[in-house]
């Protein structure tokens, strides 16, 4: 068997051509559209093009984005400073600060001094407890752009067995937490997991998100199961690869997402959809 793709591109291209016409009534009715403040701290090249396709997603949105670049030397005094003014800004409906942060400022602090009502990424404690609690408020871009296209399949989650590989703050645990406000049986495994390969091997659903090219090897994936893949590593060449073993792993899988053109477009149309709830409007 051969999987199906999940076109995530495709599927984020549609979802923010639908947000497109809603700021487009918003204007004809005589309302502002909504606005994101994109704030970019040095000079990280990955950061300055992820930066870059969040703000050209805005403006195809019809997104608002108000571009703050500031420099690798700024103090964590000054960049508090400035999300504590866009906290205040009525103009101002959703604050993204791009990770990573330069070493000598605290990221986590940042992310908490961001209002959970602008906290477009979902990072904020209190957005992380509301997921965790089966209430939602504004949800993780990435995870939410995997369940985004997990509905796409069709296929009925209630009951499958998940596999998330890795644990971060920012993907692998908010995943999981989504996986089982859907009613799977999670597992989330990380750098001390026994035998990977037998957790992976039990998966109907899994998803890697360790950020090291191929980690997943194909012949782990069991017949039939939904393959996500979050990484986006360069190779020496040049080349872009995933953390799955993606041409042995489409011949097992039912469905896979692509890397690029997966879960990458997915995340930047979450984060256009949070700007919109972040402004107080439904979908
Ligand atoms: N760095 C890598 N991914 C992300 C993301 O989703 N949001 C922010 N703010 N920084 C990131």
């Amino acid at each position: 068997m051969s999987a199906r793709i999940l076109d995530g591109k495709a599927v984020a291209a549609r979802i923010i051509e639908q947000l497109a016409q809603q700021t487009e009534r918003l204007t004809q009715a005589g309302k502002r559209p909504p606005a994101l403040a994109v704030v970019l701290v040095g000079e990280d090249p990955a950061s300055a093009i992820y930066v870059r396709s969040k703000k050209q997603d805005c403006a195809k949105s019809g997104i608002r984005s108000i571009s703050h670049e500031l420099p690798a030397s700024t103090s964590q005094e000054a960049l508090l400073a400035l999300v504590h003014s866009l906290n205040a800004d009525p103009e101002v409906d959703g604050i993204l600060v791009q990770l990573p942060l330069p070493a000598h400022i605290d990221a986590d602090a940042i992310t908490a001094a961001i209002d959970p009502a602008k906290d477009v990424d979902g990072f904020h404690s209190y957005n992380i407890g509301r997921l965790a609690q089966k209430m939602p408020t504004l949800r993780p871009c990435t995870p939410k752009g995997m369940m985004t296209l997990l509905a796409e399949t069709g296929e009925n989650l209630v009951g499958k067995d998940a596999v998330v590989v890795g644990a971060s703050n920012i993907v692998g645990r908010p995943m999981a937490l989504e996986l089982l406000m859907a009613r799977c049986t999670v597992t989330i495994c990380h750098s001390a997991t026994h035998d990977l390969p037998a957790k992976v091997r039990g998966a109907d659903i899994v998803v890697a998100a360790v950020g090291r090219p191929q980690f997943v090897k194909g012949d782990w994936i069991k017949p039939g199961a939904i393959v996500l893949d979050v990484g986006i590593n360069r190779l020496d060449d040049d080349r872009i690869t995933g953390d799955i073993e993606y041409e042995v792993a489409r011949e097992r899988a039912s469905w896979i997402t692509p890397v690029p053109g997966g879960v990458g477009p997915m995340t930047r149309a979450s984060l256009m959809e949070n700007t919109f709830i972040a402004a107080g409007h439904t979908l």
